[in-house]
């Protein structure tokens, strides 16, 4: 996917612009060429010459640098790549891009290009979460700018959160996926994944065991056919696959709150057993085990069905909404009421009566539930399963 493609690399300032290195070296292997941009912030943290040695091509650097206009102007090297790379981004750059800005040579070829835009946002967690970048984060996705990263970590002044930008793997998985021809290449997949944790007070909370597989493996599914895919995941134990947007949740709220802000999409797979109920009189402090006093008594509160939710949806919603049912009798009855209740278009019922040996297994067998009826699909891995799934959603979003 990668062999033989060009890609223009644009360099910005921050302690992640040493990770960009080892970006050029890992797609070099891969058979691609990287032209490398660096901004002026860009060369306080890597050299021009690290750069084009291992890109082993001109490093572009000014939009008035005449030898570089002589050679090729900057609207046709913003052409001449298959895909424009911003690793690291930086919150400057994300709000020139935003609101359409052209005043240095990285934000022009931005602004001239014609191709996708992927970009790995690195930053302090205060400035990742400030309303102003949120607000360009917006405006960004809605013009079709893909994104990786970024990630949960301990940044270089120490402080805990999001801001990270995303690992090299990841980002040459996000790439070659923006690259790739698949029948899902320029579309956007939301999928929710995993368990909910619905807190009791600050350190107990009510769970459930699911863990996250047939979620992840979806995801990467997807991925492989080229979508952009939003993995909106509950703490689970399988670890999100490579290459996609991942936004970590607890609660059913939360992710409820985390599926609106990704939308538009084009279809959207709600795998995560979200807990129904949550903890109406959980306590912002730790209860106390008090002699005499007796067990405490829990209240419960319905939590937001987002499946129904999204599916429900006046303006806004997917084109293709996919719901799960897990089940132990009765699959299809059960699972077509409860399409008709959400209003999704698809169900995808699983048996999880405990002979199937499904939950928590390695594989699946599903029946796939349509305005069209009931189709059994045989028993298969998790894996192809997914595979599967993703193919018959790509044939449907674009037929
Ligand atoms: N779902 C959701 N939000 C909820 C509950 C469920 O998005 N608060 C989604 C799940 O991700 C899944 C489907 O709805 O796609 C499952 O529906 P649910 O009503 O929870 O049914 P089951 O868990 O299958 O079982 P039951 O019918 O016994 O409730």
């Amino acid at each position: 996917m990668l062999a033989d493609r060009r890609i223009l690399l644009i360099i910005c300032g921050g302690i992640a612009a040493f990770k960009a290195l080892d970006v050029i070296r890992r797609l070099r292997e891969a058979g691609a060429t990287v032209v490398p941009v660096l901004t002026r912030a860009g060369e306080e943290f890597v050299t021009p010459l690290s750069v084009s040695a291992l890109a082993a091509q001109t490093v572009y650097r000014d939009l008035f640098d005449l030898t570089d206009e002589a050679e090729m102007g900057h609207i046709e090297l913003s052409r001449a790549a298959d895909l424009v790379v911003v690793a690291p981004a930086t919150a400057d750059l994300m709000a020139k891009m935003a609101n359409g800005l052209a005043n240095d040579l990285a934000s022009t070829l931005l602004m001239a290009t014609d191709k996708r835009v992927l970009i790995a946002p690195a930053m302090n967690v205060r400035m990742w979460q400030h309303p102003a970048m949120q607000r360009n984060l917006a405006a960004l996705r809605g013009d079709g700018v893909l994104l990786v990263g970024p990630e949960d970590g301990t940044m270089a002044c120490g402080e805990f959160g999001p801001g990270r930008m995303a690992d090299v793997p990841d980002i040459v998985a996000a790439l070659a996926a923006a690259l790739s021809d698949g029948a899902l290449a320029g579309r956007h997949v939301l999928v929710t994944s995993g368990p909910t944790h619905e807190p009791i007070d600050p350190v107990r909370y009510i769970a459930n065991r699911s863990s996250g597989a047939q979620g992840a493996a979806i995801a990467a599914a997807l991925r492989e056919l080229g979508a952009r895919v939003s993995f909106v995941t509950g703490p689970a134990r399988v670890p999100p696959p490579e290459g996609v947007e991942v936004i970590r949740v607890e609660t059913a709220r939360e992710m409820l709150e985390a599926v609106l802000a990704a939308l538009p999409a084009d279809a959207a797979v709600f795998a995560a057993a979200v807990a129904d109920w949550r903890v109406a009189n959980a306590t912002d402090r730790k209860m106390k085990k008090t002699e005499g006093a007796g067990a405490p008594t829990l209240d419960f509160a319905e939590n937001p069905d987002i499946l129904k939710t999204v599916s429900q949806l006046d303006a806004g919603r997917p084109g293709l909404v996919v719901g799960f049912a897990a089940e132990t009798h009765d699959v299809a009855t059960n699972a077509t009421a409860k399409r008709a209740r959400k209003g999704c278009d698809w169900i995808v019922a699983n048996d999880v009566s405990p002979e199937t040996g499904i939950m928590g297994g390695e594989e699946n067998k599903v029946s796939i539930v349509s305005a069209e009826g009931v189709e059994d699909w045989p028993r298969l891995s998790k894996v192809e399963t997914a595979r599967r799934l993703a193919a018959r959603i790509a044939e449907a979003i674009s037929g």
